[in-house]
């Protein structure tokens, strides 16, 4: 290894000289309409107390992919410490994946339902050139990134509920990964999927039966729910989540489609009242860490009231 000059034994220099030019150069700009820094970002760990300081928080909103990122410089490299504290961040977060930078290695990790794994590394060469490292970081974002569908139309009846159901069927065959989110208060797609209790209303007899299968989806988690989550604490967004009964088939594709229901609960007047709440779902796919469990989100939309 050559020898580095002083400056990279500074943490601010690595934040500066490295990490904000590979942001840049990956094609995340410090403030635009899709991704943001937010440095020195302040996490709450109960444990201590004590709000700590990560150098960055980032989001990509259009990959729905944010992520820390700890700097470390040539003296005090990134260790078993470094590694255990960033850990320790993604826990207390919410956040999905943490990412240590020293002039010498980039190492990105993600944090899931308590497991925390090594998902990529890289040895850097010479941290004057940062091409090499932004394109790796890029690599790995392109990777997360999920692919989202909507179907919508202003027209009802016109076939949007069936092309959402089909084309999560036919993806999830091909092996992939399918979200289905139903925004619509009718919520067929939920119904089709079998999310949505059909057997049972079906059955039901009596007046009181039929009551108490709709007071059950009071309790449920669903997408309103999902859609009014505080996204400044960490939140486990699969409480939110269910499983199609198409999985049964799909297994042997190794694909699945899981739901985030609707029911008649779903409604606009629900949704949180403030400026930017058409952002809210954008918002929310980004915030909950759902990435990197989906290859694709195909959204049912009601049609719009007129
Ligand atoms: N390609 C098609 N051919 C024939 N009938 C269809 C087709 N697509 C949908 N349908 C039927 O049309 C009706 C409305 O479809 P749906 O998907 O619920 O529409 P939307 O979600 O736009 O309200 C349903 O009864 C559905 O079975
Ligand atoms: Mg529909």
């Amino acid at each position: 290894m050559s020898e580095l000059s002083s400056e990279w034994n500074n943490e601010a220099y690595v934040s500066l000289h490295l990490i904000q030019t590979m942001l840049e150069m990956a094609g995340l700009p410090r403030k635009s309409s899709y991704s943001h820094w937010h440095p020195q970002f302040k996490i709450y760990v109960p444990s201590t107390k004590t709000k700590k300081p990560v150098d960055f928080l980032v989001e990509d909103s259009r990959r729905y992919v944010n992520f820390l990122i700890e700097a470390k410089s040539a003296v005090y490299k990134i260790d078993d410490a470094a590694r255990f504290q960033l850990k320790m961040y993604l826990e207390h977060s919410g956040v999905r994946f943490g990412i240590l930078v020293d002039p010498f290695l980039i190492e990105i990790y993600g944090y899931n339902q308590g497991k925390y794994d090594l998902l990529d590394r890289h040895q850097i060469q010479n941290p004057n050139e940062v091409e090499s490292l932004a394109i790796f970081l890029r690599k790995f974002l392109d990777s997360v990134k999920m692919r989202t569908i909507a179907i919508h139309s202003s027209k009802g009846g016109v076939g949007k509920t069936t092309l959402t159901v089909n084309i999560a069927f036919e993806l999830a065959k091909l092996g992939n990964k399918v979200l289905v989110i139903d925004l619509d208060d009718q919520a067929n797609s939920s119904l089709y999927l079998g999310v949505n209790k059909a057997d049972e209303l079906d059955k039901a007899n009596t007046l009181e039966e039929f009551d108490d299968l709709l007071k059950s989806f009071e309790e449920r988690k669903e997408v309103i729910d999902f859609l009014n989550l505080d996204f400044n604490r960490p939140t486990n967004y699969r409480e939110y989540i269910q499983s199609s009964v198409f999985n049964q088939y799909l297994y042997l594709y190794q694909g699945k489609i899981d739901v985030l229901p609707s029911s008649y609960r779903t409604r606009d007047d629900k949704l949180p009242g403030f400026i930017g709440r058409e952002k809210q779902l954008n918002k929310a796919l980004l915030k909950s860490g759902i990435s990197g469990d989906y290859d694709y989100v195909v959204i049912d939309t009601p049609q719009v009231a007129r």
